[in-house]
């Protein structure tokens, strides 16, 4: 990098999650399958589901403007808005456009980013390089999936794997010595049909014969999938190590794509590194796409688990076969992290729909009963009758 190209720097981070959890005993009313199965093979307990009125745009603005608030900018300092999905509201416009006008945003261009599980690792590279050749001063970097919506609740291949989330960065120009970066990004076209949703593009528009197909709904080779995974993720992560000036022993820190612990601990073992060395949250949100690598780094700084100075690697992959890893050293305040958090509430933001929009319910049909229930946490004490106070006392 010369010395005239600003350093790029990780600002803010934020993310959300949505309140209903769909849990493996959940799934278990619905396939043939078992906690325990489940448990083994992945290492999920329990996934979110977007309720009704959510969306992408509206989980990817909340995390996206608490990712502004913990960087301690005002939304007109964002100029790029670049938001990575597989799931957008629409196919036009981009999700990120919606982010926009929800967050406030006057000011920013705005586009979403196709690389599936990879996406939010290429948006961050998009990002590094705008503001790298001086096109920008502050972009936020979005990975948002509302996936429970596409998934085939007849398929427990893949339905058992999945959940909705978003997390989010603010990365911003830095005339401060530089922190060292190392960006990694492969696509192997090989893969191209091992995880895909075959219709709704061009390719197969949407007609009665591709809904009755069931073609609107992710299909995966878990096999080849978990091969390439196991694979990529080392050869990806380690290229990145490489570009920064890194050996593997300077890693601090491993945010992989929480697709499925035994990926990690296979990885974890082909690399003879600990486990202590990878963050995981894959038992409580399952595999969250484009939304599972910033949403693990904004849980893992705000756990206490990243301080200033440590090398920390993200790294993910997805259908295409795509891969990314960024490795990069943490200079932010992460104590800054619950402020951001605690600064937007869910119920303040909204994504504005046309006035004539006549929209039909989106809760798939197997899921409705469980986003009809009660959030956890949430005492119901609708039968309780005056006069009868042990009904008040009921815990969970
Ligand atoms: C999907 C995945 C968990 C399946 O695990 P696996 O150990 O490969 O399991 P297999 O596909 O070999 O299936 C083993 C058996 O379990 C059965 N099975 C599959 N899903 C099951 C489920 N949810 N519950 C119970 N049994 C299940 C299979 O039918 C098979 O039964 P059989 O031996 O009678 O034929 C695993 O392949 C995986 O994680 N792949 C990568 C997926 C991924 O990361 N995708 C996202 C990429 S971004």
């Amino acid at each position: 990098m010369s010395s005239q190209q600003p350093a790029v720097r990780l600002t803010g981070w934020g993310r959300y999650a949505p309140a209903q959890i769909l849990s493996n005993a959940d799934l278990e009313r619905m396939v043939d399958t078992s906690d325990e199965w489940i448990v083994s093979r992945t290492g999920i307990r329990e996934r979110r589901v977007a309720a009704a009125h959510e969306s992408t745009a509206s989980m990817g603005a909340i995390a996206g403007l608490r990712a502004i608030k913990t960087a301690g900018l005002d939304v007109d300092d964002i100029d790029i808005i670049i938001l990575a999905t597989l799931t957008p509201d629409y196919w036009m416009p981009s999700t990120a456009a919606l982010v926009k006008e929800a967050i406030g945003n006057t000011k920013a261009a705005c586009f979403d980013v196709a690389a599936a599980c990879s996406g939010f690792v290429y948006a961050y590279a998009t990002a590094s390089a705008y503001i790298g050749a001086g096109m920008a001063k502050n972009v936020l970097v979005i990975g948002a999936e509302l996936l429970t919506r596409f998934l085939d609740y007849t398929d427990r291949g893949t339905c058992i794997l999945f959940g909705d989330g978003a997390g989010a960065v603010v990365l911003s120009a830095s005339g401060e010595p530089t922190a060292t970066t190392g960006i990694e990004l492969t696509t192997d076209p090989q893969g191209a049909y091992m995880i895909w949703l075959p219709a709704g593009g061009s390719k197969a528009p949407p007609s009665y014969d591709t809904l009755s197909r069931g073609q609107h709904k992710i299909r995966m080779e878990g096999k080849e999938t978990y091969r390439f995974a196991t694979r990529t993720l080392a050869s990806t992560g380690l290229a990145a190590v490489a570009k920064a000036g890194w050996t593997q022993d300077d890693i601090d820190l491993i945010i992989p794509h929480q697709a499925n612990v035994r990926i990690i601990e296979a990885v974890a073992k082909g690399l003879d590194l600990p486990m202590d060395k990878f963050f995981v949250n894959v038992d409580r949100y399952g595999n969250t796409s484009a939304a599972s690598v910033p949403l693990a780094l904004a849980e893992a700084a705000n756990s206490g688990r990243i301080k200033p100075g440590d090398k920390i690697v993200m790294v993910a992959f997805g259908a295409g076969f795509t891969s990314g890893a960024i490795a990069t050293e943490w200079t932010a305040d992460p104590s800054r992290g619950p402020v951001g958090d605690a600064a937007v509430r869910p119920e303040d933001i909204s994504v504005r729909l046309p006035v004539d929009w006549d929209s039909v319910d989106p809760v798939p049909a197997a899921l409705a009963e469980i986003l009809a229930r009660p959030l956890p946490g949430h005492l119901d004490l609708s039968d309780v009758v005056p006069g009868e106070p042990e009904h008040a006392h009921q815990t969970r």
